[in-house]
């Protein structure tokens, strides 16, 4: 191999490799922030409300659809469909991503806090 090709796979190698190793998501430390800023809304069980509805299956699901709960207009208008990134924007800042909203969070989450909350959340199933 020439040299200049090796300096290009070591490069992508840095390249790609980099963030996955800045952060690997983090389902244990995902479950401790739920716990500290979660859980005295959410329960994780399935059809258990209480400020807020059940977070139990909660990525893939479509926004405002757990039957009985008493959303904002704004949540069920929304259309959003709870992937992994419309997730993260709405932890991020819940009133940008879907004004009209009544979640409010206590604090901000970093973007290291809601990838590990998220990473937890998807083992809810
Ligand atoms: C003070 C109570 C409260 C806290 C704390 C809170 N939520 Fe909520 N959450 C709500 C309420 C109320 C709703 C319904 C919002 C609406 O209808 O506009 C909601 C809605 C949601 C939804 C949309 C659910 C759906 O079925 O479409 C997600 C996702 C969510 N919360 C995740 C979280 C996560 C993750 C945390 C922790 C970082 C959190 N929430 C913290 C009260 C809270």
């Amino acid at each position: 191999m020439k040299k200049s090709e090796r300096f290009l796979q070591l490069a992508m190698a840095i390249l790609l490799g980099f963030p996955l190793l800045a952060h690997a998501a983090d389902a244990k430390h995902g479950g401790e922030v739920y716990a500290e800023a979660c859980a005295d809304c959410h329960s994780v069980k399935e059809g258990k409300a209480k400020k807020g509805p059940s977070m139990f299956g909660i990525v893939g699901r479509q926004a405002g659809t757990v039957a009985d709960f008493n959303y904002s207009d704004a949540m069920r208008q929304s259309k959003l469909s709870w992937a992994p990134d419309q997730l993260s924007a709405f932890l991020k800042a819940p009133k940008q991503k879907v004004p009209g909203t009544k979640m409010k969070l206590d604090g901000d989450l970093n973007d290291a806090e809601i990838a590990d909350l998220i990473a937890y959340l998807s083992s809810l199933h």
